[in-house]
Formats: C-alpha cells, structure tokens, sequence
C-alpha cells in the first residue's frame, strides 16, 4: 500500500481558537443581494454572530430577508424531520456568518412562517464562485466526477465564470448528495434540508438560541468523554468504509460537538474508497488525523495503523 503523506489542516485552518464564531469579514461574504431586503427589529442576530445589513429590494416577502428557497429547491431524503419547515409562505431571515471560508461561506438562517408559525434554524452552505475562491479540493477529487459534456468541461478547466459556478454547483451537489447517503446509513451528519445551485441548506448544530457547536478541535474532552467522542467517530468511520467511503478531508475542523454527540461535516470531497485512484490514500490521510488527535490526549486505542486496517476490512479491501 503506497504511503500517503501526512497532512494536517492547513494554517488557515488552525487560526480560530477556543469557542470563537471566526472570520466575520464582512467584506469577503458573497451574498444572494438581488433577493434580499433589511430584516425588521424584531429578530436578534445571537451573541457574536454579525450582521450584515443589505438595501431594500421591493420583490422581497413583507418580513424577513427572502422567501423561502424550499419551493424550486432540491429537497433533502425522506423520512423528513419535522422540524423542516417546507410551507411556501415562510421566510428566511440571516442571522450572520457562521463561518467564512477559501471555498464556502456558512450562514445561519432563522427560517419562520410569519406570525408566529413554525420556525427552524438552518445553515447555509454557500460555495464560491469567485475569481479569488481556492478550491484545495478540486484537484484530486474530481477524478472519476467529470461531467460529460466537453463544453463544461472546458469552461471548468479554464475557470470561466461560467465554469466557476458549475464547480461550485457540483461541490455543493456533491455534499448535498453524501449528505443525505450518510444520512440514510444512520451516520451522524446534518439532515441536508434542500439544494438550490451553488447554496446547501442543512440541519443548524447548535443551540436554539443559534449559538454553533464547537469543533472537536475547540473541546478539551477528558475520561468518559474522550472515549465515547473516539467510539462514535469510530462507528461513523466505519460505517461510511462499509460504504465504500471515506470522508476525505476528516479531521478535528470538521467534526462537532453537540450535547455529547459527535456530528461529522464537510463532505463535498468523500471519496468511493476503492473508485477513486487516490482512496485509499485519503483514508489513510483521514485516519492519521483523527487518530493523532485522540492520541495526543491520552486514547492509546487510537492506534492509525490498526484503525486503517479495520477500516479497509469494512471496505472488502484488507
Ligand atoms: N450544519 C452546521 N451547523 C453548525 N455549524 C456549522 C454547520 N456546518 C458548518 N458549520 C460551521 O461552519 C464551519 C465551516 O463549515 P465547513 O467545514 O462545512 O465549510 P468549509 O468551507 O469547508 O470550511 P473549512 O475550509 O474551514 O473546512 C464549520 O467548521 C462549523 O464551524
Ligand atoms: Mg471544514
């Protein structure tokens, strides 16, 4: 088996320290301008969540900042949560950043049927399409994904505006799509609620009043804790290698916390373990990094070598 070499994330990844929402650059958030119109008083953006107000736009609902996207959209597996709000009268409302990122931007969203109708919060995922977007991942993953007409080929080759906003359709597609497989699987990831273009609407992990779980690198987990963080990833990992998939860019950045529960995100790039000429590769790179990770706290069950073995056995490869 060729050796992949070890990659943590990189130093960007690293720059946001305990518990803080990071990046609210406002500058650098692309934003949907044409549908959206200044939100009333009434809804609060949550402690440290910015808000970045927009000009009115009169094709906008009477209250919030858009209508809903549900109608139109691309809607996430069944059986549907409850929680889901589909009605077609409902609004969005954008709470702030999340997180902005070199390939996506993250925003919370409150979506509400007006006068005091079912609400739920969301996150949206929104792939770049700018000039100035790195995609680390379109390298690599995209083998095998290439779509079959030349044209769109050719303009994602060359990074036409026209060929950016079809990558970042097919990434966002592509998560939205593991997402819901992963989900069916009884993996635990966000309920991926619905799909529209370059944007993807998934479960919010957090609390009500909108404050984001942290990352599993933000949490100093000890004892019981530690363990039962390391035996759920260990079943998610599992279970996804039974899959044939491995999640490709795992590490403690795209892992939450939520309530003891370990929630795994960021999934455009999992990649079909065996299909994919570099799989095995990225799993041994995934493996690495969690396993480093638990094992810097003491997990002497966190032992690369062996997980990579079990995890190829799942997979039919060992
Ligand atoms: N469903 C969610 N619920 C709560 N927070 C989320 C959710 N999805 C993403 N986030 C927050 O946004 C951050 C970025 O999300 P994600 O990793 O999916 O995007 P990304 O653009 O690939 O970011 P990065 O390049 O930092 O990995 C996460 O680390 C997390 O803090
Ligand atoms: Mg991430």
């Amino acid at each position: 088996m060729p050796r992949v070499p070890f990659r943590f994330e990189s130093s960007e990844d690293c720059d946001d320290d305990l518990y803080t929402l990071d990046a609210f650059d406002e500058p650098r958030v692309a934003r949907k301008a044409a549908r959206t119109v200044r939100r009333p008083d009434p809804v609060e953006p949550p402690a440290g969540i910015d808000d970045p107000g927009e000009p009115a736009d009169l094709d906008g609902p009477p209250a919030g900042d858009r209508w809903s996207t549900w109608d139109g959209a691309t809607h996430g597996p069944k059986p549907r949560p409850d929680w889901v709000v589909t009605a077609l009268g409902a609004v969005d409302y954008e709470l702030g950043v999340l997180k902005t990122g070199k390939e996506a931007d993250v925003f919370l969203i409150d979506r509400q049927v007006p006068d005091g109708g079912p609400r739920c919060l969301l996150a949206a995922k929104r792939y770049r399409t700018s000039e100035h977007r790195s995609f680390h991942r379109d390298a690599g993953y995209l083998e095998g994904r290439r779509v079959r007409r030349s044209r769109e080929n050719r303009a994602m080759a060359r990074r036409t505006d026209f060929g950016r906003e079809l990558l970042a359709g097919q990434w966002a597609a592509a998560e939205f799509a593991v997402l819901g497989v992963l989900r069916e699987a009884g993996v635990a990831v966000p309920y991926p609620v619905s799909l529209d273009g370059t944007e993807l609407l998934q479960e919010f992990i957090g609390d009500a009043s909108g404050t984001a779980a942290p990352r599993l690198a933000q949490c100093r987990p000890g004892g019981a804790e530690l363990g039962s963080l390391w035996d759920q990833l260990l079943d998610a990992m599992s279970t996804m290698a039974r899959h044939g998939l491995a999640h490709g860019d795992l590490s403690p950045y795209n892992l939450l916390v939520h309530g003891g529960r370990l929630v795994m995100i960021d999934l455009p790039q999992a990649v079909d373990i065996v299909g994919n000429p570099q799989g095995v590769g990225f799993l041994r790179r995934d493996v690495v990094n969690v396993c480093d990770w638990f094992a810097a706290r003491g997990l002497t069950a966190a032992d690369p070598e062996a997980i990579f073995e079990m995890l190829l056995s799942e997979a039919h490869l060992g």
